[in-house]
């Protein structure tokens, strides 16, 4: 398959329709034909309404009109005129058959790759070294994943960005500690990962604490920040096994989450370091970043506070330390002048908008950030607890992610081992662990990017309803059907004639590039989701309706093979988009 789409019947009927119109009010110039999916035919063109309008003409005789001039070919069986001008059209039952034929021969499923061409690094994940990834890591690492592999599938060129919380001077603070208490337990070759971070994440309390009660104890931290930025050699190695033993449970979580992250997608702060000096003077050069207060500032008219006052970046502190907006300053000119983007998402919670609105002005201000790149920051909204309110431990401490998976895989394997409780308890763990991952994912995707969620694990594990537990089943069940019929291979004769809900089915695998194109576009994967359990239902009804191993004939039984087999490839190439393991059995 090259970089053009298999045309889909909505783009066939849509030209057809065009033409037609076009033939039989040539005046009317380029126009779209508004072909959509319709509830009272297979599909229906809106056009002659806007258009006779817009040439004073009546709408129900230029629709009738267009169908005297419409070309049905072998695609159209039915066409008529409705209501006060619209064009309901019924295909062919052998168009639609051929079109089921067309995309199961082909491994990409009639998928182009309309992203050819691109280049886009996406910042997603970044949690902060030595810390556990939290509740908050969630949704960026599972949506960044996502769009990672869907932008990837249809051609582009995605540069994975993993921007560590890994600099600053929090870190001279953690050393200092970590140096004056040389028994404390963080790390123990070959032990738990987690218990490591564990451990690491309570120093780190500790000496924040001793950092806010202890005068002289402050005063060796930021010595020992001093000794980091300029590269003391023991100071530097403290640092590097911070990051070790982090990266260690971070990678753990990404193996289980099943995020395509590893150590060569890290560009964390460090990374920017000595880019720092840089890119404040460049901007000092242009005139861009001014004193205000002994700070580095860049101000602008859109960003201002409550009092009116306008709210400055600010990119040197007085103290002349760089923070967080230098970083993503270095990071913006990096990904667009050295990796040449065209595009550059960053998936980081909807709070830090401002911040990033404010990089992007500063960015084209200084001319780094030109017309033909896109920047998109695509914020999430918040995942909330049980009761509704941003999801806090009881003692208001922020909730570790690997908490949150272990409750989802419990509830999932108490729902599978209800379900099928023959399963040996090997083949147990391990469909508990895909479908309770899978069942925390899917909720996170299914859900639209900016609003908010309860984590409820009881509900994502739900074997009907729109879950990734409902999706693995009814993928279970088209691979069961398929191994079934061993043997018969699932060809199709365009001559059979169709069912309504072999119909239904056909038409929506037919627009499966469709939400690929428009959840790309949008960056909103619960588009993809919605596709998907829409398919989940119509291939359900379709199963309910139309027997497939004990169809009346040979060749009926060949056809809704053919469709089976297709559904069964529409939906293990969209979870695995969404990075959901398609199960064989539950
Ligand atoms: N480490 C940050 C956090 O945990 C997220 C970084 C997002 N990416 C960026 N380029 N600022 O909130």
């Amino acid at each position: 398959m090259t970089a053009q789409s298999l045309p889909t019947l909505t783009d066939r009927i849509e030209a057809i329709m065009a033409a037609a119109i076009r033939r039989a009010v040539p005046e009317a110039g380029q126009v779209d034909a508004l072909v959509r999916r319709s509830d009272h035919a297979d599909y229906q063109s809106n056009a002659a309404l806007p258009l006779a309008k817009r040439l004073g003409q009546k709408p129900r005789d230029l629709a009738t009109s267009a169908l005297e001039h419409l070309d049905r070919r072998d695609l159209i069986a039915d066409a008529v005129v409705s209501g006060p001008g619209f064009v309901n059209l019924r295909l062919t039952d052998a168009a639609i058959w051929g079109q089921v034929a067309v995309r199961l021969a082909d491994s990409r499923l009639g998928i182009g790759q309309p992203e050819a061409g691109s280049i886009t690094p996406i910042d997603y994940s970044a949690p902060n070294v030595a810390k556990q990834m939290h509740v908050g890591h969630l949704r960026t690492t599972v949506i960044g994943d996502t769009l990672a592999r869907l932008l990837e599938f249809l051609g582009a060129r995605v540069i994975r960005q993993n921007h560590l919380g890994d600099w600053g001077t929090q870190f001279g603070m953690l050393i200092q500690y970590l140096d004056e208490h040389p028994d404390a337990e963080w790390h123990r070759a070959g032990d738990d990962v987690t218990d490591n971070i564990i451990a690491l994440d309570e120093l780190y309390r500790r000496s924040r604490t001793q950092f806010n009660e202890d005068e002289a104890f402050a005063d060796r931290a930021r010595a020992r920040v001093v000794a980091l930025q300029s590269g003391d050699a023991a100071t530097l190695r403290a640092w590097r096994d911070l990051v070790r033993v982090s990266m260690a449970a971070f990678n753990a979580i990404y193996d289980r989450l099943g995020v395509d992250l590893t150590d060569a997608d890290i560009a964390g702060e460090s990374f920017y370091n000595d880019q720092l000096d840089n890119v404040v003077q460049e901007l000092v050069d242009a005139g861009i970043a001014v004193e205000s207060e002994g700070a580095l500032c860049v101000f602008f008219d859109e960003f201002t506070g409550p009092d009116d006052n306008p709210v400055p970046l600010i990119i040197r502190k007085s103290d002349g330390g760089y923070g967080y907006a230098t970083t993503d300053l270095a990071t913006i000119r990096h990904r667009i002048r050295d990796l040449r983007a065209t595009r550059v998402l960053y998936v980081v919670d909807a709070r830090q908008s401002m911040h990033f609105q404010m990089i992007f002005a500063t960015a084209r201000r200084a001319g780094w950030l030109t017309a033909d790149v896109e920047v998109v920051h695509t914020a999430f909204g918040t995942i909330l607890g049980p009761d509704g309110r941003p999801f806090k431990t009881r003692s208001g401490g922020t909730v570790p992610l690997t908490q949150l998976l272990d409750e989802a895989v419990a509830a999932a394997r108490a729902v599978v081992a209800e379900k099928n409780p023959d399963l040996p308890p090997a083949d147990l763990d391990s469909i508990a662990e895909a479908a309770g991952i899978g069942a925390v994912k899917y909720a996170d995707l299914s859900t639209a990017r900016t609003t908010d969620y309860r984590f409820d694990p009881a509900k994502m594990v739900a074997l009907t309803g729109n879950t990734g537990v409902y999706l693995q089943y009814a993928h279970t069940r088209t691979a069961s059907i398929l191994r079934k019929a061993q043997g018969m291979a699932p060809a199709v004769d365009p001559a059979v004639t169709m069912t309504e809900s072999e119909r239904a089915l056909a038409l929506h695998l037919d627009a499966y590039g469709h939400a690929l194109t428009e959840t790309a576009e949008l960056y909103e994967p619960h588009r993809l989701a919605t596709y998907l359990y829409n398919l989940a239902k119509l291939f359900s009804a379709f199963y309910e309706n139309s027997p497939i191993l004990t169809a009346p004939t040979p060749t009926h039984r060949h056809n809704r093979l053919a469709l089976t087999a297709l559904t069964q490839q529409t939906l293990y190439n969209g979870l695995s988009l969404l990075g959901i393991t398609p199960l064989d059995r539950m």
